[in-house]
């Protein structure tokens, strides 16, 4: 079965129905497929993840009948169908074509005349349809609710920017080259590339493409990284010589650029032993070093030799939500209990990590959530727990008043939702 289509399908079905991962399927399907139908695949099963829960529930008006629970697949392979039509430019006729097609590997015949007949009535009452789903953006009931609630004025635009796809953001590495001297390379390298004007190491990239195809990605040069993301390293800004900690490495995306930013003794802790490899195949990359540990960064005595630390990056797990146009799945995957299971994990966290830091060091919790209760009310929390605790200015603007920190919104062609709060500790609490 090598059909872009009936692979999506079965693809939805799963991240939908078994509660899997892209990441985890993404890789296992796209293998049965020949490379020209690979991009067709994703953008069907990002599409259709994306608008799940509009699809769901517009392919519920369409049939006539309720698909019984062990035929969900010809429901899945009629939202793939739905999706194509409402929101790709691809002529219509292919579409119902192709789509009708898909079912051949699924062996039920009578399939077909039943998306022909839904694809067809979707086309002539789009018109009345459209405008009466319930859920137009795709937006879980409780995730809708939290963002009418941390942002009552702009919450309908920010899912719209989630539900755009983000663009392919480099980091030069500038221990190595300056920016323009990058840039320089890509332009004849026949790269459409923009420098960020918020971020002075990111570039991003008019098209997305294969990181080989990049100028210097193999020797180190440049790293796939959003402009969000970069500020990371930026904001924490190491110093020669100093003692860091990266306490949730993996798979290491900012501890390169921390070790790019400045030679410094870094230890990168993660959890996760097998997302800590990424780590060291990306600092392989990059020709970089420091200590890896795989360990619990809430619990000291696993791994702290009672040095404290220079500054701290906690880049917190987090909901995700900041980065939805990037892992639409999290839509799907997020529960509302998560939320308070994570802000209780940071919570954990960054109390502990705090004991870690030398009196006049400074710690950086960052996530990519737009969730106030990761985020600002978090450090309000924490600062109401920690007399010594004292919050920075950054030099940054962010895209949404919030009473501590600063909050980065998702932003076409742009950077990622992500939030920063630079907490100094007193020499005298
Ligand atoms: C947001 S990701 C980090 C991304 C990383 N900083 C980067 O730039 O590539 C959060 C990470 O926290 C790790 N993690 C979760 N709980 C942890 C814990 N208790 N101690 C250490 N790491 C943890 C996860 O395994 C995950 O890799």
């Amino acid at each position: 079965m090598n059909n872009p289509r009936t692979l999506a399908a079965y693809t939805l079905m799963q991240v939908a129905d078994s509660g899997r991962s892209l990441n985890d399927l993404l890789p296992h399907y796209r293998e049965q497929l020949d490379e020209a139908d690979r991009g067709l695949y994703q953008q069907l099963v990002y599409g259709s993840v994306r608008y799940y829960l509009s699809l769901d529930e517009l392919s519920r008006k369409l049939l006539e009948k309720p698909i019984k629970r062990k035929e969900r697949i010809v429901q899945m392979l009629l939202m793939i169908g739905l999706y194509q039509l409402w929101q790709l430019d691809i002529p219509e006729h292919a579409i119902i074509n192709e789509t009708v097609d898909a079912t051949k590997p699924l062996k039920k015949p009578w399939a077909k005349g039943l998306l022909n007949a839904a694809m067809r009535r979707f086309q002539r009452e789009r018109e009345i349809l459209l405008p009466k789903l319930q859920n137009q953006a795709g937006f879980p009931g409780w995730l809708t609710r939290s963002l009418r609630q941390d942002y009552p004025d702009h919450w309908q635009a920010i899912m719209a920017e989630c539900n755009q796809q983000g663009p392919m953001t480099l980091r030069v590495n500038l221990a190595r080259q300056s920016r323009n001297a990058w840039l320089a390379r890509a332009d004849a390298a026949g790269l459409e590339v923009t420098p960020s004007d918020v971020t002075p190491t990111a570039v991003t990239l008019a098209q997305a493409t294969g990181v080989l195809m990049i100028p210097g990605f193999s020797e180190g040069e440049v790293s796939v990284q959003d402009e969000a993301a970069q500020q990371c390293a930026l904001l924490l800004a190491p110093q020669k010589g100093e003692r860091l900690l990266d306490a949730c490495a993996a798979p290491g995306g900012k501890t390169g650029h921390l070790l790019e930013a400045a030679d410094i003794d870094l230890t990168a802790l993660d959890i996760d032993a097998k997302r800590l490899e990424r780590v060291q195949e990306n600092l392989d990359r990059l020709q970089l070093k420091a200590t890896l540990k795989a360990a619990d960064a809430s619990d000291l005595s696993d791994w702290w030799d009672k040095t404290p630390y220079d500054a701290i990056l906690l880049d917190a797990p987090c909901s995700g939500t900041g980065v939805i146009r990037r892992h639409p799945d999290i839509k799907l995957l997020r529960r509302p209990k998560d939320i308070d299971f994570l802000a209780e994990v940071q919570a954990t966290m960054l109390k502990q990590l705090w004991r870690a830091l030398k009196p006049g060091g400074r710690l950086l919790y960052a996530t990519c959530s737009i969730l106030q209760k990761e985020n600002s009310q978090q450090i309000e929390r924490f600062m109401a727990q920690n007399p010594d605790a004292e919050l920075q200015s950054l030099p940054i603007t962010g895209d949404a008043e919030v009473p501590f920190g600063v909050q980065w919104l998702p932003k076409s062609g742009g950077h990622d939702g992500f939030y920063f709060a630079l907490l100094h500790k007193a020499t005298t609490a």
